[in-house]
């Protein structure tokens, strides 16, 4: 049904319905006894690996409904300080023959005032809630982001159960250049200066970098290596959307420009963090996010080195039943195995 209407219509319905009450008509699911895990370097306490990827709860309205869904957790935003309008429209385009979707939203938020108030006023959630920083596109511009990541990270630690640093958006230009070494040292180095005092002073709050799977071996070894050496990070995303079109699309939509997410995304991204994985061993927590929409996708991650994974696309196509048939499966780990 709602793939009749526009994608972003139909997100936007989503969101209503969830707020309204949608997530109470689901029935409790069952996950295998040995479902939660404790993610050894940020400690993060998952009731299970399957996450809600950022950009579908952008502005922190659904986190709760998300989870009592089955969820083992939810990360919110993108969320820049200053409330930003994104890009025209349309901007977001299904590529159904494909089974991806690619996006030019820009960061579009209700910015950081508003988000604080949403996820201040939860407090007895049934899971953790990440939350996902930005910059807005005009301090990319004027080459001051770093301050938009330490704005956010202040404002949102108190109720932040992790704190994802998002450097690999397509669709803010210029952003993606924080993922070159000498910028991405800088910036590691003043984040790291905010999470020591907000950890000696506020709680402890493990902080995750997310990553692109548009990068060459020599700057995954850099990244990795860069995030080894910064003391207050404790994971790696892998990965956010492609700017790449693999050959096989055959979706018209194939040629719009923004990022590229689904089934098309699985292999380059469940590859790319197989490569950050020998990087960083079991010295960072990795959460493996790309085209996940069936079982055997949550098992490529985990055995490529990811304790957990996110999706967003596959809920498009799957609809809300995925997470149930994701959750109760039964996978093999390192500990189970
Ligand atoms: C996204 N994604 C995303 N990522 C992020 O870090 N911040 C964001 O605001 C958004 N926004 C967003 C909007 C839309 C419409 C899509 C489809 C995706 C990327 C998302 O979190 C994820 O990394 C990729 O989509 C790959 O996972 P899936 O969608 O293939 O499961």
């Amino acid at each position: 049904m709602a793939r009749l209407l526009p994608p972003e219509t139909a997100h936007n319905l989503t969101i209503q319905a969830l707020k309204y009450g949608l997530a109470e008509v689901a029935s409790k699911i069952k996950c295998p006894s040995n479902a939660g895990v404790t993610l050894k370097n940020s400690k993060l306490k998952l009731a299970n690996r399957i996450g809600l990827a950022a950009g579908f709860d952008k502005n922190a309205d659904v986190f709760d409904a998300m989870l009592k869904l089955g969820f083992g957790f939810v990360e919110c935003g993108t969320v820049t300080p200053k409330p930003q309008a994104g890009n025209p429209s349309p901007r977001v385009f299904r590529l159904l023959e494909d089974e991806g979707v690619i996006n030019r939203l820009g960061f579009n938020n209700k910015g950081l005032d508003r988000f604080v108030s949403k996820i201040s006023a939860s407090n007895n959630r049934i899971g953790p809630v990440g939350v996902n920083l930005g910059a807005n596109k005009t301090s990319v511009e004027y080459g001051r982001a770093n301050e938009d990541y330490i704005t956010g990270m202040r404002a949102v630690w108190p109720y932040a159960d992790y704190i994802t640093l998002n450097i690999s958006s397509p669709n803010t230009p210029g952003l993606r250049n924080l993922q070159y070494i000498d910028e991405l040292r800088y910036f590691l180095d003043e984040v790291g200066t905010v999470a020591e005092s907000m950890c000696r002073y506020e709680k402890f709050c493990p902080v995750f970098l997310k990553v692109a799977p548009d990068l060459e071996e020599e700057p995954i070894s850099q990244i990795a290596k860069a995030s080894l050496e910064a003391p207050y990070l404790h994971g790696l995303i892998v990965s956010n959307t492609t700017v790449s079109r693999p050959e096989t699309l055959k979706s018209p939509n194939k040629a719009e420009y923004g990022g590229l997410s689904g089934k098309p995304l699985t292999n380059l991204s469940t590859k790319i963090l197989k490569l950050f994985a020998g990087e960083v061993g079991d010295r960072l927590d990795i959460i493996g996010v790309g085209g996940v929409s069936a079982t055997e996708d949550v098992q490529s991650k985990l055995e490529a080195g990811a304790q957990a994974v996110q999706l967003y696309t596959g809920l498009t196509y799957r609809g809300l039943n995925l997470i149930k048939e994701l959750v109760s499966f039964q996978y093999e780990t390192p500990s189970n195995k």
